[in-house]
């Protein structure tokens, strides 16, 4: 059962699909504070309580003993000192002693202190005294989930091929370079589906344009590359170059589409652009304005996109920039003590989304002039939107591939999402692992990280491990940033151990692609923790290396460098499969603790005493598997 709380007069998320009738505030079951313009609620959690949820956020499965923000953060450094990253996903569960689920429908920042301050004691704060909080009462938490997701709307549906391997760099400079990468995998016999276009492929970064310079005649070459079985997807970004004669730009502008600052002349920022001017993606004529101009790729054969620096991202404003200087140039000559030196260099350092730059954005919704501080989690929701809807009813569901780095609930209708710049680190293995159920239960089904890692060098290891996690995940890409180590499978030695790794997902499509559609229509999990299958199981309660996938398997990937296996947990009988290639080997294994040994191309996965999985041959695209002859394996 969903129970709606009410306060003041709530901006419009759409988060839900329809309105739950609300109750007053006073219902509320749990002691609470309206304090300094914020409303604060506490609750007891007892000793066995786990706390699930909020989306793409750092740290554990099991959520307690961390301070968290919802406040979509443009940060690449996912540390575990952390509170935010890119989303805000605003749904905990809470099973133990008690369960609930817990919906805040605010899309300003929100705090959530899960036993930090005090171990025992929940308490949250919301930023705004207008919101609607929702309360799901149900006895197991799968059932919190599914009861939430039925009242959020079902889960957006990527294209087929979406599920294959793609390969990204930030960047591909031009056409040359990427050809080099689809041959490099075709020799290597690894499989592949699509290649990004990061920001160069753009005409001076801007959006919707094509460098014909690099991409001469692009209309032509996405034909070639589609003939080849590849599809190219392009980056669009949130701000708008400001530039005279560049038609979105004097459209926006013409229109009054962008974002003001108080006195009216539009917001600007510096991207990667120079200046740009910001949608208003709160504004629905804005959305559909915005979702027409990717007609423009969509009429060059392109058919996939992503959607980025949306929280939005802005590296500097020219105001931050003066004020920096200003203070720089009042310091000329004196003799800093230590306080003024770090005072200046943080003023230097907090130039990038500075939050005196959010507070003078402003939105137009509903007639009314917002500010942006009390909406910025929806922005990058409302770009993506803007793109999922028209694709949804110019193409159809299940035809455009597209996700986002910044997302609110609700936005899982339109797109799913990457979990934004992480690094090339072992234990963002890990954290990768740790976010699939709770981006899950947020709604957002197609996601999955930057494999191999964005920032920082890949080793070879670290990429064939992260690989073997990404094997299971809806979305599988590597993608790696500018002046990091190559990062494609065929730079590295022994390639044949990546297209053991690679062929695996592509026989486990079938499978994979199910699981997805089943869990989009039973409004359900891809991923869980082993605590919502065995929740009197004391040691699959606190289990944070290995998940639950679909009704038939577990996955325990390997995430440390120099070890040849790892320690894993079944909480029941199960066969230990270890996939590799073609070659599959199986080993009937019984509850309890193990130490399993897993070679760099191998994958390792577990299937349920009696429950079977099909794989399908092997193919270098998704077009070319079949989907009839399967075998099974279990
Ligand atoms: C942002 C994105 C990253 C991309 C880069 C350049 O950092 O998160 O994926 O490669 O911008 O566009």
């Amino acid at each position: 059962m969903l129970k709606g709380f009410l306060h003041g007069n709530p901006i419009q998320t759409d988060a839900l699909i329809s309105a739950v009738p609300t109750q007053s505030i006073e219902e509320f079951p749990f002691a609470y504070t309206f304090e300094n313009g914020c409303f604060r609620f506490w609750f007891e959690l007892a000793p066995e309580d786990i706390v699930y949820g909020l989306g793409e956020s750092p740290r554990g499965i099991n959520k307690r003993g961390w301070i968290y923000e919802s406040y979509c953060t443009d940060d690449p450094f996912h540390t575990e000192t952390k509170r935010s990253l890119y989303a805000a996903h605003n749904f905990i569960v809470v099973s133990g002693k008690k369960s609930f689920g817990l919906f805040i429908d605010f899309p300003a920042r929100i705090r959530w202190d899960l036993g930090y301050t005090s171990e025992n004691r929940a308490e949250i704060t919301v930023e705004g005294e207008d919101f609607a909080v929702y309360l799901m009462d149900e006895e197991q938490p799968r059932e919190i989930i599914r009861t939430f997701r039925a009242a959020i709307g079902k889960s957006y549906l990527p294209p087929k091929w979406a599920f294959g391997y793609q390969q990204s760099r930030w960047s591909y400079h031009n056409a040359e370079a990427v050809d080099n990468v689809i041959r490099g995998y075709d020799e290597a016999g690894i499989p592949l589906d699509c290649v990004y276009l990061d920001i160069d492929y753009m005409d001076a970064y801007k959006d919707f344009t094509v460098n014909e310079n690099a991409f001469p005649h692009f209309a032509a070459y996405v034909q070639d590359k589609r003939a080849q079985g590849i599809h190219l997807i392009p980056i669009i970004d949130a701000g708008v170059k400001k530039e005279t004669g560049y038609s979105v730009y004097d459209e926006g502008e013409e229109k009054g589409y962008f974002c003001k600052k108080a006195d009216g002349s539009d917001f600007e920022a510096g991207v990667w652009p120079g200046m740009c001017a910001f949608p208003d993606f709160l504004n629905p004529e804005v959305r559909r304005w915005f979702g027409e101009k990717y007609q423009v790729l969509l009429d060059m054969g392109i058919d996939g996109f992503w959607n980025d620096m949306n929280e939005p991202a802005l590296f500097y404003s020219a105001e931050g920039v003066q004020n920096a200087l200003d203070k720089a140039a009042s310091l000329r000559g004196e003799n800093l003590d230590l306080g003024k030196f770090f005072n200046l260099k943080d003023t230097f350092m907090g130039l990038s989304n500075a939050q005196s730059d959010y507070a003078s954005i402003y939105h137009t919704v509903d007639g009314e002039q917002v500010n942006h501080q009390r909406v910025h989690n929806l922005y990058g929701a409302g770009m993506t939107r803007a793109a999922g809807e028209y694709f949804e009813k110019t193409a159809g569901s299940g035809k455009i591939l597209m996700f986002s780095r910044a997302s609110y609930i609700g936005a899982h209708r339109s797109a799913g999402i990457w979990f934004g710049d992480n690094q090339s680190w072992w234990s963002h293995i890990l954290l990768n692992l740790k976010m699939l159920p709770a981006a899950n239960m947020a709604g957002f089904l197609y996601c999955g990280a930057d494999l191999g890692g964005f920032g920082d060098n890949a080793t070879r290891d670290l990429v064939l491990r992260f690989l073997a996690l990404g094997v299971f995940t809806p979305l599988m890409r590597n993608h790696s940033a500018l002046g990091t180590r190559d990062q494609e499978c065929y730079r590295f030695e022994r390639t044949e151990d990546f297209r053991d790794v690679i062929q695996v997902r592509y026989r486990l499509i079938p499978y994979l692609y199910d699981v997805f559609v089943k869990a989009r229509e039973q409004d359900d999990l891809i991923f869980r923790p082993l605590s919502l299958d065995y929740p009197d199981d004391p040691i699959a309660r606190e289990c944070e290396t290995q998940l639950m996938l679909g009704e038939e398997c577990m996955i325990a990937p390997v995430y440390e460098q120099n070890v040849s296996g790892r320690a894993v947990y079944l909480p029941e009988d199960m066969t230990f499969v270890r996939l590799s290639g073609e070659r599959v080997t199986a080993e009937p294994l019984q509850k309890g603790l193990h130490y399993v040994s897993v070679a760099l191309n191998e994958v390792p996965l577990f299937i349920k005493k009696g429950k079977q999985i099909p794989l399908c041959r092997p193919a270098m695209r998704t077009r070319d598997l079949n989907w009839k002859e399967l075998t099974y394996i279990g």
